[in-house]
């Protein structure tokens, strides 16, 4: 087993505070999508926007990594073969635990230029009237791919789920395209499959392998168990 790529979602977060989406109470119970996340939503009414994503970046930063985070970064330092962690999260805490991670859906860390593109460090607080820093005109927003817009890094992602011996779900409810189609690439590549969730999750049919339990538990047992060759 020497290639593993492993997708995180907001479960692997949830207990260091961070709510996720779906699961009772979560953020997509308490805001519409249509009102936050999408270009559209930002278009008419970017205050709004920018207040949701102000106040999940002051929680985020206020976060810090769970043993989950912590080891995944380990079997990133010590895994023999290649590891690609890619994350759904917004949230800073894989970087925070020491990893390396490819953000599909953008950070939260980030702003962007709208007009000319440009990237930099996002202040705690982003508001409309914000200046690009390259061509200073205020098309500023946070980012985050919205729903609608094309998820960052696809071509490498997708080239090593077609390369990988390995593919590892962690949090992930599943119900988000494209990254819910991963573990179908992956395994049209002969990958073997495993799944770690609080719950059966929309694609647990697919994997071969699940392991149920909270991931601050379960992720540093199975980090354990491939470290040590079990
Ligand atoms: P969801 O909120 O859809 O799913 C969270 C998953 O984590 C569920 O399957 C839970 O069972 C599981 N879970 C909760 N607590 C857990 C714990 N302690 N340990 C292990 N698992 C736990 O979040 P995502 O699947 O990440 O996109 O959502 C995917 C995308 O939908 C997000 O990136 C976001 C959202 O809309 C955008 O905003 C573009």
């Amino acid at each position: 087993m020497d290639t593993i790529v492993i997708l995180t979602g907001a479960g692997i977060s949830a207990e260091s505070g961070l709510g996720t989406f779906r699961d009772e109470g979560g953020l997509w119970a308490q805001h519409r999508i249509e009102d936050v996340a999408t270009p559209e939503a930002f278009a008419r009414n970017p205050t709004l926007v920018h207040q949701f994503y102000n106040a999940r970046r002051r929680q985020a930063r206020a976060a810090e990594p769970n043993a989950a985070h912590v080891a995944l970064a380990r079997l990133q330092a010590n895994w023999p073969g290649q590891t690609l962690l890619v994350t759904q999260n917004v949230d800073g805490l894989h970087e925070k635990a020491g990893a390396e991670v490819l953000h599909m859906h953008g950070a939260l860390a980030g702003a962007l230029c709208a007009a000319c593109d440009h990237r930099w460090d996002a202040p705690e607080t982003m508001s409309e009237t914000d200046t690009c820093p390259a061509c200073d005109t205020s098309h500023t927003r946070p980012d985050i791919v919205w729903f609608g817009e094309m998820p960052y890094h696809m071509e490498h992602i997708l080239e090593a789920l077609h390369g990988c011996d390995l593919f590892v779900a962690i949090g992930t409810s599943g119900q988000v395209y494209p990254a819910a189609g991963f573990v179908e690439e992956a395994r049209m590549a002969g990958a073997a499959t495993v799944e770690l969730n609080l719950r059966d999750s929309d694609m647990s049919h697919a994997f071969d392998t699940h392991i149920v339990g909270p991931a601050s538990q379960t992720v540093p047992r199975w980090v354990e168990d491939m470290l040590s060759g079990k």
